[in-house]
């Protein structure tokens, strides 16, 4: 199964995609991780991407295209992959159809997550992550069960990123509009979009993505 998760920052696209990862044993792939771990090691393309990211800006088309056209192609992905974060413009959805039809593959379903964006700035200011196995909390929706360690290692550093400004927030929004809703109907027109309502809780939200992948595998 190969599935595209899209939505505003902050729509929980990475909470879902991750519980998919371990529920369906198949590869997350998020391009905003890839370009933190880039930035990281202080690679070309990280050198490249760093301001960009910091101020809620996108990455040129042609870097993105090419990191995921290497990703997808690794061993982990044969039993499928759920891409978070990409495609993000219309040059990219283009670059994975072609892509995608060069290795024999084809998108599954494209799950759509619609949230109020007054709830996207609450969602992302308060977002924190394991620094060790990047298990991802809330101040205000998903504390770990002890506060202060992580429910998945044990560790006690946490981490928060450097875009989760409340000011880079509209940038990331304005990306978002601009950039990325126009290729929601690109999915609708092939029949594999589905909208989810964002705004309801992480389980209830899970449990309408497994409805709507009941109905994908059923209408495929
Ligand atoms: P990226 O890392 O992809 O960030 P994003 O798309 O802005 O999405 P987020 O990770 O912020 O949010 P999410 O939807 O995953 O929400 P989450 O599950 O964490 O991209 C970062 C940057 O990299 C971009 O701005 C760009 O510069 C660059 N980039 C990446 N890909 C690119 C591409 N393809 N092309 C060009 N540039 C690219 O949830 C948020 C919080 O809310 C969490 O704390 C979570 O616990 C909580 N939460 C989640 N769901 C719920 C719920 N239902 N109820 C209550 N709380 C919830």
């Amino acid at each position: 199964m190969n599935l595209i998760f899209l939505g505003p920052p902050g729509a929980g696209k990475g909470t879902q995609a991750k519980r998919l990862e371990r529920l369906h044993r198949i590869v997350q792939i998020s391009t905003g991780d890839m370009l933190r771990a880039e930035v990281a090691a202080g690679s070309e393309i990280g050198q490249q991407a760093k301001a960009m990211m910091t101020s809620g800006e996108l990455v040129p088309d042609h870097v993105l295209v090419a990191m995921l056209g290497r990703r997808v192609r690794q061993d982990d992905c044969a039993n499928g992959f759920i891409l978070d974060g990409f495609p993000r413009t219309v040059g990219q959805a283009a670059a994975l159809d072609a892509m995608l039809h060069e290795l024999g593959l084809k998108v599954d379903a494209a799950l759509a997550l619609d949230v109020d964006e007054a709830m996207l700035a609450d969602r992302i200011a308060g977002r924190y992550t394991c620094a060790q196995c990047g298990a991802g909390y809330h101040d205000s929706f998903r504390q770990p069960s002890v506060v202060g360690v992580c429910d998945v290692c044990g560790s006690h550093d946490f981490i928060r990123r450097a875009d989760d400004r409340r000011e880079t927030v509209t940038a990331r929004l304005e990306a978002y509009r601009r950039e990325t809703a126009p290729i929601l109907p690109h999915y609708d027109r092939q029949g594999l979009l589905f909208h989810i309502d964002g705004m309801a809780t992480i389980d209830a939200v899970s449990r309408q993505i497994d409805a709507a992948l009941q109905r994908a595998v059923t209408t495929s």
